[in-house]
C-alpha cells in the first residue's frame, strides 16, 4: 500500500506543471477540465493548497457566458491535435470552444471536507463557489433551453465518453462534408487500436468547424447542433456538483446559491426518472435531436448512481453490476461486455476508467449499496496492482491501454488508499 501510494505521487509530480497537471506528458500537453478537479482529491491527501491550485486555475479561465471550457491550452505544444488553431475561440488564453463534466462542485465540497486548513479552506471555497454556480446556471440556461431540468451535451468529447458507443447513432446526423485536411496527433503518443477511428475524427472536427462559424456563441450553440444528446451519467454529475454546492454554501451562509443550486439539483433528479429503462434495468441516453431513446448498455446509465436517485433504483443499478461482473473480471467495463459492438481495448467502448469507479462506488456507498461500493473499489486496486497507472484497462484482460502514467488514475488510487 505504502509503495503504491508513493508511486502515485510521483505520477502526480511528473506531471504538474506548477499551478494546474497534465493528464499524461505528450498525448495530453493541456490542462483537462474533468481531469483537473478530479486529480484535486489525489493532491489534497498530502498537499491542500496544491490541490485548490488546482480548481482555481481551471475555474480563473471560465468564459464570460459561465462555461468552463475543455481544455486550457496554457503552453505551445504542437504534439496535440486540434490545437488553438483549430478551436480560433479568441481567448485571452487559447481555450477549446466546449465544455466537460462539471465535477468541480463535488470536488470542492470533497476538499472542504477533508481539509485539516479549515480556514485556507473557507477561503478558497468562498472564492470558487460563484463561478462554479454560474457554469451550473449557465448549463440549464443554455444546454436545457426548454427547461426540461436535463441538459444535452453537443459534442461527445463534452460527455468525456469521446467514442462511447451511445454516440453511434446520434453521430450519423453529423456530417463531414468541408471538413479541413488534418493529421491526428493522438494515434503516435498512443496504440490507434485503443483511439477513435478516423470517421469518428472527422465528425468531431466537422462540429468544431461548425461552432467556430457561429462564433462560439454558447447561447445559439445548442438549437444549431446536429448533435444534442441527454447523457444521464453527464447529468448526474452535474446535479451531485449542485447538491454539493448547495451544501457548502448554505454552510459559508451563502443563502441565494444555496437555494438556486437546491432547485437545480431537485429539478434534476426529478427529470432523471424519464431516462430509466425497466428493460436494461439502468438509466439510457436520449438523442434529443432526432427524440428518441439510445437502447445501449453503457456506464452513462450506471454513473447516475452518483445522483441522489431513489433507493429501489440504486439496487437495481448493484444488481445490473453484479450481472456485468459475471463476463467482466474487472469492473465497471465502460459498456456491457455481451453486447456485439464491445471492444476491450478502444477507449470508452469497453476499457475499465479508474474515474467512473471511485464516482460509482462513492454513489453506491451514499445509497447504503456497500457490498457492490467495496468492489468496485477492490477491482480498482487489483488492475492497478496488475497493470500500473494507465489511461483505462481492459476489464477482461487488464491490459493496460490509452496513455501511461495517467494523472487521474493515479489521484483516484490516493484517494482510495488514504
Ligand atoms: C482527446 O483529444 O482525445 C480528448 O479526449 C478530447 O478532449
Amino acid at each position: 500500500t505504502k509503495d503504491l501510494i508513493a508511486e502515485a505521487k510521483n505520477v502526480l509530480r511528473l506531471n504538474d506543471r506548477g499551478a494546474y497537471t497534465v493528464p499524461t506528458h505528450g498525448l495530453y500537453p493541456f490542462q483537462w477540465n474533468w481531469d483537473s478537479a478530479l486529480s484535486a482529491l489525489g493532491f489534497v491527501h498530502f498537499d491542500e493548497a496544491r490541490a485548490w491550485t488546482e480548481i482555481d486555475t481551471l475555474m480563473s479561465h471560465q468564459w464570460p457566458c459561465g462555461m468552463v471550457p475543455h481544455i486550457i491550452f496554457h503552453e505551445h505544444d504542437d504534439g496535440y491535435f486540434p490545437g488553438p488553431d483549430v478551436w480560433q475561440t479568441a481567448r485571452p488564453v487559447a481555450t477549446s470552444g466546449i465544455t466537460q463534466p462539471p465535477v468541480s462542485g463535488y470536488a470542492v465540497a470533497r476538499l472542504m471536507d477533508m481539509a485539516r486548513d479549515k480556514s485556507l479552506a473557507e477561503e478558497r471555497a468562498r472564492a470558487l463557489l460563484p463561478s462554479i454556480h454560474a457554469w451550473h446556471k449557465w448549463f440549464y440556461r443554455t444546454r436545457d433551453p426548454r427547461g426540461e431540468g436535463l441538459v444535452a451535451i453537443i459534442h461527445p468529447w463534452e460527455s468525456g465518453r469521446d467514442n462511447s458507443i451511445d454516440w453511434d447513432a446520434p453521430f450519423a446526423a453529423v456530417p463531414t462534408d468541408g471538413v479541413e485536411p488534418y493529421t491526428r496527433r493522438d494515434t503516435m503518443h498512443a496504440n490507434p487500436d485503443h483511439r477513435p477511428t478516423k470517421e469518428q475524427y472527422d465528425r468531431y472536427i466537422w462540429l468544431v468547424q461548425h461552432f467556430r462559424s457561429l462564433k462560439w456563441d454558447t447561447e445559439v450553440l445548442h438549437d444549431a447542433s446536429p448533435f444534442r444528446v441527454v447523457d444521464p451519467g453527464f447529468n448526474a454529475i452535474l446535479i451531485r456538483s449542485c447538491a454539493a454546492v448547495a451544501e457548502l454554501a448554505a454552510a459559508l451562509g451563502e443563502g441565494e446559491i444555496a437555494k438556486e443550486s437546491r432547485a437545480m439539483a431537485a429539478k434534476g433528479t426529478a427529470a432523471l426518472d424519464q431516462l430509466w429503462s425497466d428493460t436494461r434495468g439502468q438509466y439510457l441516453c436520449y438523442d434529443r435531436a432526432k427524440e428518441e431513446f439510445i437502447d445501449s448498455p453503457s456506464i452513462g446509465g450506471l454513473l447516475t448512481v452518483f445522483a441522489p436517485i431513489p433507493e429501489g433504483r440504486a439496487q437495481a443499478i448493484a444488481d445490473r453490476l453484479n450481472q456485468i461482473g459475471k463476463t467482466a473480471e474487472f469492473l465497471v467495463p465502460s459498456h456491457d461486455p455481451v453486447a456485439p459492438e464491445f471492444d476491450g481495448a478502444r477507449y470508452w467502448r469497453g476499457p475499465v476508467w479508474l474515474i467512473m469507479n471511485t464516482m460509482i462506488s462513492d454513489g453506491l456507498a451514499q445509497a447504503g449499496q456497500h457490498v457492490m461500493s467495496q468492489r468496485l473499489m477492490d477491482d480498482s486496486l487489483r488492475l492497478i496492482e496488475k497493470s500500473g497507472f494507465a489511461e483505462y484497462y481492459d476489464p477482461i484482460t487488464a491490459e493496460p491501454c490509452g496513455g501511461g502514467h495517467f494523472t487521474w488514475t493515479a489521484a483516484m488510487v490516493i484517494d482510495i488508499l488514504y
